[in-house]
């Protein structure tokens, strides 16, 4: 290659290339793939161990994630690093977990295809901790749900109670998962998680009754014990000792330092809150728990005839009031066993040793379904509350499995045979998924020579006859054999359906010989079904007892044991248990007892149905229970359901259905040792995980045939910049772009291949060069770009400068021109001055209609200035119209109609504008009732107290001045003294100065009249303007300078002389006149509300007026 010769040797090439790959992230290689001797275990392992020494527990095998387990807070799992893996590819940043969900996410959002992520891995290696880690990433990344929001609290905690319920310390794990959990995450179109849904896989009950050392019992005893409340525990009859309860110290590490009891019961009550559990089910599931840790403490004695009695009373009281059943029927139950015999019921006494038997059944049957009820519970929690909607269709899901890991012990049993035989077809599916997949691709890609990629049977023995590795069978993936024909060659790699096959086959496999056992006539025990296996399985290569085994083995093996070679080591288990384990069985009258409970829960797991069910043999566990040696039940009716290994072998073959139907994506898990230390890289333990998780096969599957591939376009993106070609933009086809770059870097016909979508490169030193020049290229193009850009900020400073210096000169040249016709000198200086009288007029256009204020326009815009202004003010006007109230307006009204009589024509007129007109200023209560029944129903629209003058002596004497629909009347007291209607009222007469008298001119023809009269009124503008207006005499005001005629009676007229003086003076001249001084004292405010004046309060007096800052009395544009 060209630019080789820069490149430095292959470990300083590896360092540069991961440099330049993620600058994060330099320790080892971070994708195995790169690994140069990748055949070498050695630089495998070491290249586990540097990165893990750096804390970095993360590693790549292209698409696959090999996670160590740390048992330590990294720090690895916050927010931060959640949003920094979200949306980026997956080799752009250093591995995670994070990138694996993220990947998944995102490819079951653009591509609608359904995801699972298969996390394996020993007990321990850290399947649940991803687990919940993935989880929580969902739960925090996805977008919210339009509805339902809390369906993201309720996948997260499910989790603590699940565990609580289904997990346990063991030797390997002490938060070992004792089921297997399958759960589907629901995403709707928009990529929200809308719902859940958990399928659990066989749940270890033996632990309820039995530990072994150093294990405990699940963890929701000990954490009752520990964290529930005096009052709770009290009421289930519990003591706060675990030590007090034989089912929790049978493993004797009731306490454990790495567990905190008391936090996760806190954690686990909230936790039922949220996934909907009401106070009543909290109540029942805790009277389920409590009732058997109460089973596990009853004791029986033997009476003479040998037959069991239970002795422990008060455990009995308890188990009956806390199940609600009946004490009798269970006291019954627990000691005898019930036979149906040709139609008819027997009871039968049982011993000692079959009733100890049948409570434990009872304990783990109760624990056990009540478990399989918690599920089904939290499901219904989970469901999308959507599922009926039209968008329902369109959800997609994404499955994360996280079953029990692989796991050995000095004693295993029908347990670690079930979960070994999981973890084997796990395995399986690994392997025929991840080589299928690449052979798909290579065939996607066109790229596959000669060879298809099937998964061929290959041998492993166990230790007494293994084969040599030569001998290994050889899977199908091919590999190159000549650099420049591709040919290929077979990699080998184990495939473990051999083992599988000999678990699960019809007829001839374990779990079938086991079921044939456990249902013939005769009689079966674990022994026999032992001999069994030897005779049909003897020649397998994977299975080995006493008896096959050779001198050297047979020391390590009982004669009640048999041997298993499983992919991931050998396993001895002893076969004590098995055909009563297998068989499951309750007796009749212990289900009959408990299908009666009250405990709603209880009466949910315990259908009644199950009774009438002639499937299930109901007789025979009395004896194949009792030991577990003992005979197999006799004399069963047909049986056509299945045994507990087949069922589950049933619903693994479903969950495997499951995991094929979606995309996957892989998590392995390695656990770094067996002390659950952080820091310690076990070597021999890790090297036995990597053997058997088969992660060097699948990085010689994967490197078989090329160590890198891309797409066409992320390649070109990455690497134009090495071509002059293709750099800056290369306009063709990305795969053309790419065929001459590599042309241009040099690279040999063997070194790569072109697929349809991808270029693949068959050695990482291609890559690592490829890498190593654009480093150097990057480092030249940085200079490039920098001079480029410093160019450009300088041109661009030019430019702007020139441009300031001739838009002053246009400026300056338009100012002097600026009173000259429009021309090109002046018109922009003239357009800019517009402008800025525009901009700013929208700044400081006046906020209410009182504001008079105006910018000063240009002369060029005198006259929109104007219209503007006009348009400004008729819009507030209007607006302010819109707004008022209507006894707002009837004031405004009025005041108007006062303004056209007396602005500018009496004196006084200017200190009644800011004074409020009042509707009136009497009160009906000050009105006397015969005055009003005077007036009938003629309703008073205005009253004021007035004075009036004598027409001749110019007496004053106190009146009250009413106004009706159809007339002014005058009342003394009790008495209508005068009553003028409107079309007798001829005029009103009133002076020009300040005073406050006027005359009310009466049609003099009208006999019952006495004359003109003269009153005098404080609130005489209000008064007058509502005479005039209820008159309809506003053209009929005379305002008159100096004096005033008037009527005084028949045939005789008075006259009112009305100067100025410095005080108010109203006396009869002595030519007879009443002359009229107005005072000094006129020209002061009147007090706001007169005295008996009865002020409506003017509720809708608009709101912009007063928040103008305005009053009434500077109100110009009203008066
Ligand atoms: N990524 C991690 N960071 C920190 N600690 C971890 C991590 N993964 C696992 N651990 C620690 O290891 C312990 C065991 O992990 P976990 O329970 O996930 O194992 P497992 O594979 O599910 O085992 P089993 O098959 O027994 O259920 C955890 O309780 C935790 O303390
Ligand atoms: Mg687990």
């Amino acid at each position: 290659m060209r630019y080789r010769a820069s490149a430095l040797g292959s470990d300083g090439v590896r360092v540069t290339m991961e440099s330049a790959l993620t600058a994060r992230d330099r320790v080892g290689v971070q994708d195995f793939v790169l690994l140069e001797n990748f055949t070498s275990e050695a630089a495998f392992i070491e290249n586990l161990r540097r990165r893990f020494r750096e804390n970095l527990i993360y590693t790549y095998i292209g698409p696959v994630l090999v996670s160590v387990n740390p048992y330590r807070d990294l720090q690895i799992y916050s927010r931060q690093h959640m949003e920094r893996y979200r949306g980026v590819s997956f080799y752009e940043v250093p591995p995670h977990l994070f990138a694996v969900a993220d990947t998944a996410y995102r490819a079951l959002r653009t591509e609608r295809r359904d995801q699972a992520v298969m996390i394996s891995g020993e007990s321990g290696a850290g399947k649940t901790e991803a687990t919940k880690r993935l989880l929580q990433f969902y739960a925090e990344t996805c977008p919210a749900p339009e509805r339902g929001g809390a369906v993201r609290d309720r996948l997260l905690q499910s989790n603590p109670v699940l565990e609580a319920f289904g997990n346990a310390k063991t030797l390997r794990n002490d938060n070992s998962s004792r089921f297997g959990k399958y759960m589907d995450v629901q995403f709707d179109f928009k990529g929200a998680p809308v719902g859940g849904h958990i399928l659990s896989y066989l749940l270890e009950k033996s632990r309820v009754v039995h530990q072994n050392h150093g294990e405990r019992n699940f963890h929701v005893f000990y954490q009752l014990l520990e964290g529930g409340e005096e009052e709770t525990l009290r009421r289930l009859g519990l003591e706060r000792n675990p030590q007090s309860y034989l089912y929790l110290v049978k493993g004797q590490c009731a306490k454990v330092s790495s567990i905190n009891d008391k936090n996760d019961w806190k954690v686990v009550r909230k936790a039922l809150t949220v996934i909907d559990f009401t106070e009543d089910e909290v109540e029942d599931l805790l009277s389920i728990v409590a009732s058997v840790l109460h089973l596990g403490n009853i004791h029986f004695a033997a009476d003479e005839e040998s037959n069991a009695q239970v002795t422990t009373e008060n455990q009995l009281k308890y188990l009956t009031r806390l199940l609600g059943v009946e004490g009798s029927m269970l006291r019954e139950a627990l000691t005898h066993r019930k036979i149906i015999a040709k139609g008819e019921e027997l009871l039968s006494p049982l011993n000692l040793e079959q009733a100890a038997y049948a409570r434990d059944a009872l304990a783990k049957a109760v624990y056990s379904r009540t478990f399989t009820w918690l599920v089904t519970k939290i499901n219904r929690s989970l469901a999308s509350k959507d599922a009926e909607s039209p968008s329902w269709r369109s959800t997609t899901v994404l499955g994360l499995l996280d079953i029990y890991g692989f796991e050995v012990f000095q004693n295993n049993s029908f347990e670690q045979f079930c979960i070994n035989y999981c973890n084997e077809k796990l395995q399986q599916l690994f392997i025929e998924l991840t080589l299928k997949s690449e052979q798909e691709e290579y065939e996607a890609e066109g790229i596959a020579v000669s060879a298809s990629l099937r998964a061929s049977p290959c041998a492993m023995e166990l230790t007494s006859r293994r084969r040599s590795p030569q001998e290994r069978c050889q899977g199908p993936m091919m590999m190159p054999s000549s650099p420049l024909a591709p040919q290929w060659e077979p990699v080998q790699y184990f495939n473990n359906k051999i083992i599988c096959d000999l678990v699960e086959e019809k007829f001839k496999g374990i779990i079938s010989i086991l079921d044939e056992e456990c249902l013939r006539p005769g009689e079966a025990t674990d022994l026999t079904f032992l001999e069994k296996l030897e005779d049909t399985v003897k020649h397998h290569p994977h299975f080995l007892t006493h008896k096959l085994a050779d001198q050297r083995t047979r020391k390590s093996l009982g004669r009640g044991e048999f041997r298993l070679l499983h992919y991931a080591g050998e396993v001895t288990y002893n076969v004590t248990g098995f055909l009563d384990k297998n068989n499951d069985l309750l007796f009749r009258n212990l289900k009959e007892t408990m299908c009666s409970s009250e405990n709603p829960i209880m009466s949910q797991c315990f259908d009644r149905s199950e009774l009438s069910d002639k499937k299930r043999p109901e007789t025979g566990v009395a004896s194949a229970g009792v030991s577990s040696l003992s005979p197999a039940p006799t004399n069963l009716p047909f049986i056509l359901a299945e045994q507990v290994a087949t069922q589950f072998k049933m619903s693994l073959l479903q969950l495997v259905e499951i995991l094929k139907s979606k995309e996957p994506a892989y998590v392995r898990c390695i656990k770094p040792n067996d002390a659950k230390q952080p820091g310690r890289f076990d070597e021999v333990l890790i090297r036995h995980q990597v053997k058997y998780l088969g992660l060097m096969e699948n990085l010689r599957v994967r490197r078989a045939g090329f160590a890198y591939r891309r797409k066409y376009e992320a390649f070109l993106q990455r690497y134009k910049s090495l071509c002059p070609e293709t750099w800056p933009i290369w306009a063709g086809r990305p795969q053309d772009g790419v065929a001459v770059l590599v042309r241009y870097l040099g690279y040999k016909p063997e070194e790569y291949k072109m697929g349809r979508t991808k270029i693949f490169i068959r050695f990482p030193k291609t890559l690592f060069a490829t890498e190593d020049a654009l480093e150097v290229r990057r480092q030249s193009l940085a200079i490039c770009i920098q001079s480029w850009w410093r160019g450009t900020l300088g041109r661009r400073k030019a430019a702007k400068r020139k441009w300031a210096a001739q838009t002053i000169r246009r400026l300056i040249r338009g100012f002097i021109l600026r009173h000259a016709p429009r021309c090109p000198e002046n018109a922009f200086f003239l357009d800019h001055v517009r402008t800025s009288f525009l901009l700013n007029l929208r700044r400081q256009l006046p906020r209410n209609i009182l504001d008079t204020s105006w910018p000063t326009p240009p002369p060029a815009l005198r006259e929109a200035s104007e219209l503007l202004r006009e348009l400004c003010r008729k819009n507030m006007v209007w607006k302010y119209c819109r707004s008022i109230s209507p006894e707002w307006k009837q004031q405004l009204q009025q005041k108007a109609v006062a303004s056209e009589i007396f602005k500018g024509k009496k004196d006084n007129y200017p200190q009644s504008v800011p004074r409020l007109f009042i509707s009136t200023r009497l009160g009906a209560d000050e009105i006397s009732p015969k005055v009003l029944q005077a007036l009938g129903s003629e309703p008073i629209q205005y009253a004021v107290p007035v004075v009036k003058y004598d027409r001749k002596g110019y007496k004053p004497r106190s009146r009250q001045l009413l106004l009706t629909p159809n007339a002014v009347v005058i009342v003394e007291d009790a008495k209508v003294k005068q009553r003028i209607e409107y079309a007798n009222l001829t005029g009103i007469s009133v002076s020009s100065l300040s005073d406050s008298l006027f005359v009310l001119h009466v049609q003099r023809e009208d006999n019952k009249q006495k004359g003109d009269v003269v009153l005098q009124s404080d609130h005489v503008i209000e008064t007058l303007t509502k005479t005039a207006l209820s008159a309809d005499r506003v053209n009929s005001i005379n305002i008159n300078q100096g004096s005033i005629t008037f009527a005084g009676g028949p045939g005789r007229d008075g006259i009112i002389d009305f100067t100025t003086g410095s005080e108010l003076l109203i006396t009869k001249a002595k030519n007879g006149h009443l002359a009229v001084v107005s005072g000094a004292w006129q020209q002061q405010l009147p007090p706001a509300e007169g005295p008996g004046a009865r002020a409506e309060p003017l509720a809708a007096k608009p709101s912009n007026l007063s928040s103008a800052g305005q009053s009434l009395g500077t109100s110009p544009w009203v008066l």
